[in-house]
């Protein structure tokens, strides 16, 4: 087979959802697709801690939280599927975000009971910011919850995007009867635990008891407004991040899974270009390359050992290759290389364009590194930046422990662990955060790896503004709206809240700021 032809059947894919959604059911029904497992409830031991028990991360077994999932590849049918796990419930961070630009495309999980919460928002931003096509499976229609045109009315005014119904309901929770699978003209029918039955659109007159059943007939109606009010499907609108196909069913029964998987694998995206400093980069092209989007320390503290993943972007990786580090030009042998399976790593020998692997971090990668084979020379575009949320004050609690505290946070931030601002006049160091967790994590290692305890002080959650060096008067700012610098030195302010966010660019329309969420639309080749 072909360069062309192997990248063709990857399937690069996050799933987003806010907690409690169904994401680990449907990964779950996923890996049980791909006979990975044999009875779901084996992914991660959320809540019966099953593989919190691991070598990973002492804090992360403390909190029960499992990052053993972080990326699961198997073949399914004709497809060779990469699962990127978003870290969603405490452990949500940066993390979360920068998985997904590693993504080619998304599925959006969402609860009908609840409809769009404010972890969605938040990822679905990141989509948009990136152009990533999104799919969206509306779960748990095995309960009562909200109507399916409000959901669909909630989904285009609040995310602001095209829905396309492939498939309608009829009726939810006691009353549900199955799903009319508008994209394969046919009616799936809930048999409760029983498997599906399918039954083609146009022999539905045959049967009478669901011909006369009002549900039903409501659904074929509301159906038919679809068709003639709603918008067409186009699968170029799809792509383009501007449409999003939505299917409702149940992670759990599980109903409406399997076609929405098989749908959504004919419809997603194969791996992509990139930009890069010497132009577009070709996912079929024949020289390797890659860029690393995260990096786990201390998978095994007996080890201190670190994984950086890596998304191949071209060519072939073969365990063993030769290649340079394109930030520093050293060349490096990729010999200690993991695919994951569930729980397990396996060493892996090759990979593909699309391809998500680990490789053994001697300490030298950073987030967005670029790894190259050959002759090249180049470096992916940069990673974005996402806005954090909280922020803190950070000092350590002995003042001559501070050679060792300025290098653990120079490390730590490097490693995109967390983010460093400082503040004007005073310097103070202020670390950003998108999720709570971070700080415990970072707490947790400056103890333990550079042996310096932190203090930190909170200065709540803000709304953080990007604004250029020249617009910068410094009496307009104070504690309340703070005026800080990031890593490059570019002045942020921090706004306290939203009230105190509009209440200034009213005041101040000269002045313009910039939410790190809303530039690099499009932004990739
Ligand atoms: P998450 O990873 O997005 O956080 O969600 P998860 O899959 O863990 O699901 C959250 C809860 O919702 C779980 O119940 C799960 O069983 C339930 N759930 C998921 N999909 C469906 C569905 O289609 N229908 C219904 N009725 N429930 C669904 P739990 O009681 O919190 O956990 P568990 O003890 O059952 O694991």
């Amino acid at each position: 087979m072909n360069l062309a032809n192997i990248v063709q059947k990857r399937k690069t894919f996050a799933i987003i959802s806010h907690p409690d959604a169904g994401k680990t059911t449907m990964t779950e029904k996923l890996l049980l697709y791909g006979n990975l497992i044999r009875s779901a409830g084996t992914v991660k031991g959320k809540k019966s801690g099953k593989f919190a028990a691991s070598d990973w991360m002492e804090i992360e077994k403390q909190r029960g939280i499992s990052v053993t999932s972080s990326v699961m590849n198997f073949p399914y049918k004709d497809y060779q599927i990469n699962i990127l796990d978003t870290p969603g419930h405490d452990d949500f961070s940066e993390d979360t975000y920068r998985t997904l630009t590693a993504v080619d495309s998304v599925v959006m999980i969402i609860d009908s009971t609840k409809g769009i919460e404010a972890q969605t928002i938040k990822l679905f931003k990141v989509c948009r910011m990136r152009g990533i096509p999104i799919f969206t499976f509306i779960n748990k229609l095995d309960r009562e919850g909200k109507e399916p045109f409000s959901l669909l009315e909630e989904i285009e005014e609040v995310l602001d995007i095209e829905t396309c119904p492939m498939n309608w309901p009829a009726g939810m929770g006691k009353s549900f009867l199955g799903l009319l699978d508008r994209h394969h003209q046919q009616f799936v029918q809930f048999n409760g635990n029983e498997a599906e039955t399918y039954i083609p659109m146009d022999e539905l007159e045959n049967h009478s008891a669901l011909v006369s059943n009002p549900t039903f007939m409501e659904a074929r109606e509301e159906l038919e407004l679809v068709q003639e009010a709603g918008d067409a499907f186009s699968l170029e609108s799809v792509l383009a991040g501007k449409q999003t196909p939505v299917f409702f069913g149940s992670a759990l029964a599980p109903f409406g899974v399997q076609t929405f998987f098989d749908t959504f694998l004919s419809m997603a995206p194969p791996p992509g270009t990139r930009k890069s400093t010497a132009g577009i980069v070709q996912p079929e092209s024949e020289e390797f390359s890659g860029f690393i989007f995260k990096i786990q320390a201390n998978m095994n503290p007996a080890h201190r050992d670190r994984v950086a993943f890596l998304r191949v972007c071209s060519g072939k990786f073969e365990r063993g290759m030769d290649v340079q580090l394109a930030r520093t030009q050293k060349h490096i042998k990729l010999s200690q290389s993991q695919q994951f399976v569930a729980s397990a790593r396996d060493t892996v020998e090759e990979a593909y364009a699309g391809d998500i692997i680990g490789i053994y971090d001697p300490n030298i990668y950073r987030i967005g590194d670029t790894l190259i084979g050959g002759k090249q020379q180049f470096e992916f575009d940069e990673l974005p930046q996402f806005p954090p949320e909280q922020f803190r004050k950070v000092m350590a609690k002995n003042v001559m422990k501070s050679k060792q505290y300025r290098k653990g946070i120079e490390q730590l931030v490097q490693e995109g662990a967390i983010q460093l601002f400082k503040q004007y006049h005073t310097d103070a160091f202020i670390l950003g955060a998108v999720g709570e967790l971070q700080y415990e994590v970072f707490q947790y290692r400056m103890k333990h790896e550079y042996n310096v305890e932190v203090l930190f002080e909170s200065i709540g959650e803000r709304i953080p503004r990007w604004l250029s060096d020249d617009q910068i008067d410094e009496s307009l700012f104070d504690e309340r709206n703070m005026l800080v610098k990031d890593r490059e030195g570019n002045p942020v302010v921090l706004f306290k809240n939203d009230f105190s966010l509009r209440w200034f660019i009213d005041k101040h329309p000269e002045i313009k700021l910039v939410d790190l969420f809303e530039v690099n639309h499009y932004s990739q080749g």
